[in-house]
């Protein structure tokens, strides 16, 4: 439902006219406006009292508003083929939407960037053809992007085009593919139910990264969320990934109490969870090329080292300062993505792709092991244990090592 939907089904055109249908309903004139604006199907006292000043049923209030319960969508479907027969008349003469063919306007051996609307891109790629789709749309936050788009759109706006760019990215992912979409939690709500219909669920990753000032009333919003889905019943790629376990940052020593199971602990870390709480925040300026929106290296280092291999193809429709084409450069993967402002930025990280590399390959070499490097420095200098110090280590000389059983330890429990 959009907000004209709800102002047509009262037949009212605007703020003045709702005034007047909400003294003659009863209903109050800002929830009327909430209902509206927000897509909220009417409380059931006000629906009543909507009902009777439109004189219309429940059901034609609910096809018209777009709120398609299940009661409601058993009684479509059995009435498939007449309802087909009244849309045929509505779809004839609807002009077809162009497939068109574009030109990179930057390409490397691995990827190609096209300066393009993600959306007629999308449409001109082939079907079934890439491993991996990740997306970092704009929030719809009023922000001033470079491209000059609007940022502002009314909720149903923006849920429209989104579904528009997430359907045709299901279409492009081959079976067994995985997306991952960026977003806040509250757009990541209404993501996943149209991935939900398309996709299996895989994952809501919670990445804990304070973007607001805390808001009274309200707790504070301390993650966004990274919806990871798969084409099929499962992925043709996970590799999972394991962290160094957290130490103090001072002495190297252990943060938990892990008593009897310090030579139960896998050598090659912790088990990676779906909050991931080791991201540094968006803006941190080490890695900041531009002005603002750049993610995290390290975020896109593991997700497509995650879910795809060497070889295969990344898409990533909002190109921004081009962190996904980077990694996949770097990681040896295929890489496709288009972006709608200047993209001199992408161009200038390619420049730059010894200090990329770097990042990458210090990123690599702090994962899958129980303690980095440098921690094991300081622990040996602190006399603190480690996994080949243990008497019962598997990586020790204990002759019942062979037999100990590692354990799972999940961080932050
Ligand atoms: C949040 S930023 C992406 C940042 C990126 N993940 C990075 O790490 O640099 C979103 C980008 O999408 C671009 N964009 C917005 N609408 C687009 C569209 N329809 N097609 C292609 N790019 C679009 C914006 O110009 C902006 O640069």
């Amino acid at each position: 439902m959009n907000i004209n939907n709800f102002y047509n089904t009262l037949n009212v055109t605007n703020d003045t006219d709702l005034k007047e249908f909400a003294k003659k309903s009863g209903v109050n004139f800002r929830k009327l406006k909430y209902y509206a604006e927000e897509m909220i199907y009417p409380n059931r006292s006000d629906i009543d009292k909507i009902l009777a000043v439109t004189g219309l049923s429940e059901i034609e209030l609910q096809l018209r508003l777009g709120h398609i319960n299940s009661d409601l969508m058993k009684l479509l479907s059995s009435h498939s083929s007449q309802i087909l027969d009244i849309l045929k008349v509505d779809e004839q003469g609807k002009p077809e939407k162009p497939i068109l063919k574009f030109n990179p306007i930057f390409q490397t051996e691995l990827g190609k960037l096209y300066q393009e609307d993600c959306i007629p891109l999308i449409r001109s790629l082939p079907r079934e053809s890439v491993d991996l789709v990740f997306a970092d749309p704009p929030f719809n936050l009023n922000k001033s992007y470079e491209s000059g788009m609007n940022d502002k759109l009314t909720k149903a706006e923006y849920l429209q085009w989104t579904e528009e760019w997430v359907l045709g990215c299901v279409d492009l992912l081959k079976e067994g593919g995985s997306l991952f979409i960026w977003n806040l939690p509250v757009w990541g709500t209404h993501i996943s139910e149209i991935l939900n219909k398309h996709l299996t669920f895989r994952h809501w990753i919670a990445a804990d990264i304070k973007y607001r000032l805390p808001i009274q009333n309200r707790l504070y919003p301390a993650h966004y969320s990274l919806l990871y889905y798969t084409k099929g019943e499962k992925p043709n790629t996970f590799n999972g990934e394991r962290l160094p376990l957290e130490v103090c940052r001072h002495c190297g020593g252990d943060i938990r109490d892990y008593g009897g199971y310090k030579d139960k602990l896998n050598p090659l870390g912790i088990n990676l969870s779906d909050i991931w709480y080791d991201l540094s925040p968006v803006r941190h300026s080490k890695y900041k090329t531009r002005t603002s929106n750049e993610l995290p290296l390290k975020l896109l280092e593991r997700v497509i080292s995650m879910a795809s291999n060497e070889g295969d193809t990344v898409f990533d429709p909002f190109g921004g300062s081009g962190t996904t084409f980077i990694v996949s450069e770097i990681l040896k993967r295929k890489w496709i993505g288009s972006e709608l402002g200047p993209v001199d930025t992408i161009q200038e990280r390619f420049r730059d792709i010894e200090f990329h590399e770097k990042v990458i390959k210090d990123i690599q070499e702090g994962k899958n092991k129980l303690f980095t490097d440098e921690v094991r420095k300081i622990r040996i200098k602190n006399n603190k244990w480690l996994p080949e110090t243990l008497k019962n280590s598997p990586n020790g000389n204990s002759k019942r090592s062979a037999s100990v059983k590692q354990i799972e330890i999940f961080p932050k429990l």
